[in-house]
């Protein structure tokens, strides 16, 4: 399989390593700048994986034909390249699923898709759980309350500094409360979790958020609790940031990996 990364940041090293060397057998990279790249990035050896092609435009990654992309850059990323991508028939896993809490940018993608008979595959990311949301949702109603609580550094750079001062905190704070659709625009870069249940079940705009800073928290920590008529049930994940990006965590790195396989070996 020739697979294709949008970004190349954590995740995007993260899952290059932990790639099947035997299944996939070619990656080429969509950068924002190829020539920040050096011969080390491009693995010419092919003990340590595949060889590593890098792109910086869109149409050139198309010109590639890889058979799956993987986009793994953030949503203004998300919009610029995932629906030329799904018009010519490539399909996309997208890792920032909050860019669809855009209705304008949700629809296109849609478009895309039915043009190109492409498809886009949502993983669960950080959250788990949604098979099981996603069929409770088929039942009526469900309203989906969820509370993402991480250590206030994770939070640095987000909207979160102009409510609160992060650097003082010393008991957790809530810093946000409002709909999914609020928060996974005003939080883009940890807010795809929200994205992710929003889709899932309740919709972005009936689902109630509440993010936390905690100086006491070790990981990132995401629960939510679920009530429909057929059923009531709450979840928490407590997950470790990864090591290349604090607000990242390392169980979204294995949800990429494991859409991957699954795209490989359908079952
Ligand atoms: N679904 C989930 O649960 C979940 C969880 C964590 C992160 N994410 C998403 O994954 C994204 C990547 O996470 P990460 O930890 O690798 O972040 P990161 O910041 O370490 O890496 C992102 C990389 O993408 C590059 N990039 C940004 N825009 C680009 C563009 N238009 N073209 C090419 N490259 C571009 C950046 O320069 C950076 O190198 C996050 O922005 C977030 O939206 C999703």
């Amino acid at each position: 399989m020739h697979l294709g990364l949008i970004g190349y940041g954590n995740i995007a090293n993260s899952l290059i390593a932990l790639l099947d060397k035997t299944a996939v057998t070619k990656v080429t990279v969509l950068v924002r700048d190829t020539s920040k790249v050096s011969d080390r990035n491009r693995n010419s050896d092919p003990e340590m994986g595949p060889p590593i092609g890098f792109v910086s435009d869109v149409s050139a990654m198309i010109a590639a034909r890889p058979d799956l992309v993987v986009e793994c850059a953030g949503h203004s990323a998300v919009a610029t390249h995932v629906p030329a991508l799904l018009q010519t028939g490539v399909d996309v896993i997208i890792a920032s699923v909050g860019a669809l809490a855009d209705a304008g940018l949700s629809a296109e993608i849609e478009r895309a898709a039915q043009h190109g008979r492409s498809r886009t595959i949502l993983p669960s990311g950080a959250i788990g759980g949604l098979d099981f949301l996603r069929a409770v949702a088929l039942a009526g109603d469900v309203d989906v309350t969820y509370r993402g609580t991480k250590p206030p550094a994770a939070w640095q750079g987000s909207a979160a500094e102009d409510v609160i001062n992060l650097d003082q905190l010393h008991n957790a704070q809530v810093f946000f409360t409002g709909s999914g659709r609020k928060a996974a625009l005003a939080f883009p870069k940890n807010a795809n979790v929200v994205a992710a249940l929003a889709l899932a079940g309740a919709g972005f705009d009936r689902m109630k958020v509440e993010l936390v800073a905690d100086p006491d928290a070790i990981g990132n920590q995401h629960s939510y609790e679920v009530t429909s008529d057929i059923c009531r049930y709450n979840m928490t994940i407590e997950a470790t940031g990864s090591a290349g990006n604090a607000r990242t965590s390392v169980t979204t790195v294995m949800s990429l990996l494991h859409e991957i396989r699954s795209y490989q070996m359908p079952s």
